[in-house]
């Protein structure tokens, strides 16, 4: 798989009936690359995923994939060229393991072109690769959400697609799958030169494994660029709404973000000052130590008048 495909965008507006996710939003996904985006919650990153891949149509603006508009490619040809994993798919009931990894080939199926030992070949590689392949004959409904994700990832891959988009591939993963996950996207970029964009919740994983960083807010694209350049605390803070701090990851020496948040276990004295939130801290009854933040009085009422209720304890003073 050596031919690049190359995928942009250019003033994207997209809507799900009358509301409004993106306004006006273009964007170029370098070839060959593995681009990341991050953004909170429902900023519109799955939709702008889902835009690229064809499966929601703007409402203005063009997806270019090889510099064609992706709306005048066949859907076929879409799919030889470009497989996104979604956030959350879904399979047709009691399929098994095998079954699901090899539909990632039916858009090179035809007439003409009966299933062939290169789409053997690409069904067992992808399910080596993530570590699926003793769970062949199993229904996927029976696996752990875990073992599901691994099954999806090993479709997309089956497809062999030059450009691969995966929404949050490593849901549901623990640490160990998720690092397997992230690497192995790696070894794809590198042996095959795969176009790889994903989504990732964990900013210290985007900063380790991204080439481009693109941080959305609110259906826009607020800045892109390298992971350096791109996740500082004033973004973070902009982004995601969160003081932070950012020292370089101790192995990769990419940014590693540290959130500063109201506590932490260890006792107060150990954290430097300059870290210190600046938020007032008390004391509950019966819950020594605990500190409640600004919202002090309203939350010691609110603690004690349920404590009240459930009998557990009188409250002192309130
Ligand atoms: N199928 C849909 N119909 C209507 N609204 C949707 C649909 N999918 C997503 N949305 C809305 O669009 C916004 C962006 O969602 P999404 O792109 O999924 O965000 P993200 O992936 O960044 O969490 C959210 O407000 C969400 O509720
Ligand atoms: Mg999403």
């Amino acid at each position: 798989m050596s031919e690049e495909h190359t995928l942009s965008a250019t003033g994207l507006k997209v809507a799900y009936d009358q509301r409004e996710i993106i306004q006006n939003l273009s964007v170029e996904i370098p070839a060959g690359k593995i681009t990341v985006i991050v953004g909170a919650n429902a900023c519109g990153k799955s939709t702008l995923l889902r835009t690229l891949a064809r499966l929601l149509k703007a409402k203005a603006g063009t997806v270019h994939l090889d510099g064609k508009d992706i709306q005048q490619i066949p859907t076929r040809e879409v799919a030889t060229k470009l497989g996104l994993l979604p956030q959350s798919p879904s399979a047709p009931e009691g399929i098994t393991v095998a079954d699901l990894v090899g539909r990632g080939r039916y858009p090179r199926q035809s007439w003409v072109r009966q299933w062939s030992r290169a789409d053997d070949e690409a069904v067992a590689g992808a399910m080596l690769s993530t570590n699926v392949l003793d769970l062949a004959d199993r229904p996927i409904d029976e696996l752990s959400g875990g073992q599901r994700q691994r099954v999806w990832i090993a479709m997309a891959l089956a497809q062999e697609t030059g450009i691969l988009l995966l929404d949050e591939p490593t849901t549901f993963l623990d640490l160990t799958h998720q690092f397997e996950v992230l690497d192995l996207l790696v070894d794809l970029n590198r042996r095959d030169g795969r176009t790889i964009v994903l989504v990732l919740h964990d900013l210290n994983q985007a900063c380790r494994y991204a080439d481009h960083l693109i941080a959305m807010k609110k259906g826009d694209i607020v800045v892109e660029g390298r992971p350096a350049e791109v996740i500082t605390e004033a973004v973070v803070e902009d982004v995601f709404n969160l003081a932070v701090r950012i020292v370089p990851d101790p192995v990769a020496g990419t940014p590693m973000v540290v959130p500063i948040g109201r506590h932490t276990s260890s006792v107060d004295s150990h954290r430097p000052d300059d870290i210190r939130p600046a938020v007032a801290t008390g004391t509950l009854p019966g819950a020594s130590g605990v500190g409640v933040g600004g919202q002090n009085g309203v939350a010691a009422s609110a603690l004690a008048a349920s404590a009240l209720a459930n009998g557990i304890c009188r409250p002192q003073d309130t």
